[in-house]
C-alpha cells in the first residue's frame, strides 16, 4: 500500500500544555482511518497542525505527491497544504452563509484555477472558460453529494445535515488525495449518519480519496474504519482494527464511564 501522509513525532505546546505529544501517524492510499479519544485529547489540534493552521512545536509532516515524491508540510500556509492534496472540514461548520451553495463549492475550487485579480477583472476568454469549468465541476460534486437540488440556495437556508455535506463538498472541490473530517456526524440523526457512512465509502471507492475522520459516534467509527488511532491527553494510546480497539484495556480506561462498545 502506498503511503499518502506520514507524520513523525508531532508535538504541539500551548504554553505549558502539551496538546499533541509525540504522535506518529500514517495513512495509505484508499484507507478510511478514524482518530478518536475523549474530549480535549488533542484531536482537533492534531488536524490544525497537519493542515498548517498551527505551526507545530516539533515533528515532521510529509505528504506524498502524485509523482510519489515526498513534500514536508511543516510551516506551509493552509492554502499551500491544500494545493498538495490535503483538505479538511471543521468541527463547527464554516460556510460562507450568505453565498449560494454552488458559490461555496466554487470557492473551494479556487486553489485549482489560475485567475488572479487582474485577469478576473479583464475577463478574457481563458478566464470565462475557467469560470465555466469551475462551475460545472462544482455542480458535479454537488450532485455526487446529493446537493444538486440546492445549488442556487443560500447556504444558511440549508437544513443542518445538508450544510455538513456542503462542507465536505467544498473540501472535495480542491481535489484532495486525503480528506480530514472533524466530527462529520456531530448533530446528525441516525438516518443522516447512515447516509454519511455510505457517502464516505463512496468517496473512497469511486473518487479514490483516503479519509481520516475524528468522530465521537462509536457506532459509525466501528462500522466505517479499517484502522483506528486513539489519543488521550495528547498521546497516542492505541492503534489497531476496530476489533482490537474495542478490547484494548488502555482504551477502555480512557473512556471510563462511556460506551465504546457500540
Ligand atoms: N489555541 C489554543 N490555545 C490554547 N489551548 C488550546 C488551543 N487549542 C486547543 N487547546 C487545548 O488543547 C487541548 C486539546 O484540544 P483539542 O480541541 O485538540 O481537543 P479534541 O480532542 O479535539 O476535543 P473534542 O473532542 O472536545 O473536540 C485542550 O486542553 C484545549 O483546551
Ligand atoms: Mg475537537
Amino acid at each position: 500500500m502506498r503511503p499518502l501522509l506520514e507524520i513523525n513525532n508531532l508535538t504541539m505546546d500551548f504554553g505549558g500544555l502539551r496538546a499533541v505529544d509525540n504522535i506518529d501517524f500514517k495513512i495509505n492510499e484508499g484507507e478510511i482511518v478514524a482518530l478518536i479519544g475523549p474530549n480535549g485529547a488533542g484531536k482537533t489540534t492534531f488536524f490544525n497542525c497537519v493542515t498548517g493552521m498551527y505551526k507545530p512545536t516539533g515533528g515532521h509532516i510529509y505528504i506524498y505527491k502524485n509523482d510519489k515524491s515526498k513534500k514536508r508540510l511543516n510551516g506551509l500556509k493552509p492554502n499551500k497544504v491544500t494545493e498538495y492534496g490535503l483538505a479538511r472540514t471543521f468541527q463547527n461548520i464554516r460556510l460562507f452563509k450568505q453565498m449560494t451553495v454552488l458559490e461555496n463549492v466554487m470557492i473551494g475550487r479556487h486553489c485549482r484555477t489560475h485567475a488572479n485579480i487582474f485577469s478576473a477583472l479583464l475577463r478574457n476568454k481563458k478566464i470565462v472558460r475557467e469560470e465555466y469549468d469551475s462551475a460545472s465541476y462544482s455542480y458535479h460534486i454537488l450532485e455526487k453529494m446529493g446537493l444538486g437540488y440546492f445549488c442556487n440556495e443560500i447556504a444558511e437556508n440549508l437544513p443542518y445535515g445538508a450544510q455538513r455535506r456542503l462542507e465536505i463538498a467544498r473540501a472535495l472541490a480542491t481535489e484532495p488525495n486525503v480528506l480530514l473530517l472533524d466530527e462529520p456526524a456531530a448533530g446528525l440523526n441516525p438516518q443522516e449518519t447512515s447516509d454519511l457512512i455510505n457517502l464516505i465509502n463512496m468517496l473512497r471507492d469511486e473518487e479514490g480519496v483516503s479519509i481520516l475522520l475524528i468522530e465521537h459516534d462509536m457506532g459509525m467509527v466501528m462500522k466505517i474504519s479499517e484502522r483506528i488511532t486513539v489519543m488521550d491527553y495528547g498521546k497516542k494510546i492505541a492503534e489497531g482494527t476496530p476489533e482490537e480497539i474495542r478490547k484494548n484495556p488502555e482504551v477502555i480506561k480512557a473512556y471510563l464511564g462511556e460506551d465504546i462498545d457500540a
